[in-house]
């Protein structure tokens, strides 16, 4: 079964660099020239603990870098969603123009899975129609998936291996084959679900985060107004069995 990753940055490269160490087929696909360049010269952009002996395991495993899309059984894209301010919307179109790309040069039964973090609805509402429109039957000939992504550039390989994971997928089947695809290199729980769930699950966690850590923030600003020592205020309140605030930035 070959894999193809597209877009190789703090998601993808790690990503494929992962597949391709736990004993996965796979080609890593990104449309600058100088990002391949550099990978097919041994230079990893970005520093990371274990990535540079994850590449060089990769490597060994022959993992292929390109500006190509392959013909392959699996897509993971990961692909920049960019959001735009003016409209308050995350923007589709990088990943548009990946799957565009991707029924140029896949076959029937392909499945394609979106790592980036998308708004819920994108691939109901943005996705199948547009692959529909280029008569292909999404559940026949293609087969979308969401599986979102959780890493944290400055701890990503570890949680690579050991973050649980959520796969989005309207097909059971089809969301456990890729569940055993990701149990290849992850050690963490694997929850398969639909893709909405998914879609909806991961927006979720990040305002979550979003909301705790502002809270953290907004305390300590507060506190600096009238000088007081907000790392002991949110000490004594976490002892509050069901509170627990994060510790801001000093
Ligand atoms: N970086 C993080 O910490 C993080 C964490 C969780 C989720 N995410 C999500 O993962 C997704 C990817 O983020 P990232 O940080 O890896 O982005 P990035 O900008 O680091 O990398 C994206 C790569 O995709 C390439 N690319 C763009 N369009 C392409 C196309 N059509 N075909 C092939 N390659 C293409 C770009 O050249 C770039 O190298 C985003 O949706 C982001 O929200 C990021």
């Amino acid at each position: 079964m070959l894999i193809n990753v597209i877009g190789l940055g703090y998601i993808g490269l790690p990503t494929a660099l992962i597949l391709a160490a736990y004993g996965n087929a796979v080609v890593g696909t990104d449309k600058k020239m100088d990002v391949i360049a550099k990978l097919n010269e041994g230079i990893v952009d970005f520093e990371e603990e274990g990535l540079q002996n994850l590449f060089d395991k990769a490597v060994n495993n022959r993992i292929k870098f390109t500006t190509e899309y392959q013909k392959a059984d699996v897509y993971i894209v990961a692909v920049p969603t960019p959001y735009i301010k003016r409209d308050k919307k995350v923007d589709a179109a990088y990943v548009r123009n990946a799957v565009e790309d991707v029924l140029n040069v896949c076959g029937k039964g392909v499945i394609i899975v979106i790592e980036s973090t998308i708004s819920p609805g994108t691939i109901d509402k943005n996705i199948k129609p547009m692959i529909e429109e280029r008569g292909f039957i999404c559940g026949e000939d293609v087969h979308l998936v969401h599986a979102p992504e959780r890493i944290i550039p400055g701890n990503m390989i570890k949680e690579l291996e050991n973050n649980n994971r959520t796969i989005g997928a309207d097909d059971v089947e089809i969301g456990n084959k890729v569940r055993a695809l990701y149990k290849t290199f992850c050690k963490g729980e694997i929850v398969v679900t639909d893709i909405k769930t998914a879609e909806m699950t991961k927006v979720v966690e990040n305002t979550y985060r979003d909301i705790n850590i502002a809270f953290a923030n907004e305390l300590a600003k507060i506190c600096r107004t009238d000088n007081m020592n907000v790392y002991e205020i949110i000490r004594i309140a976490n002892m509050h069995p069901r509170v627990n605030i994060l510790t801001p930035h000093s």
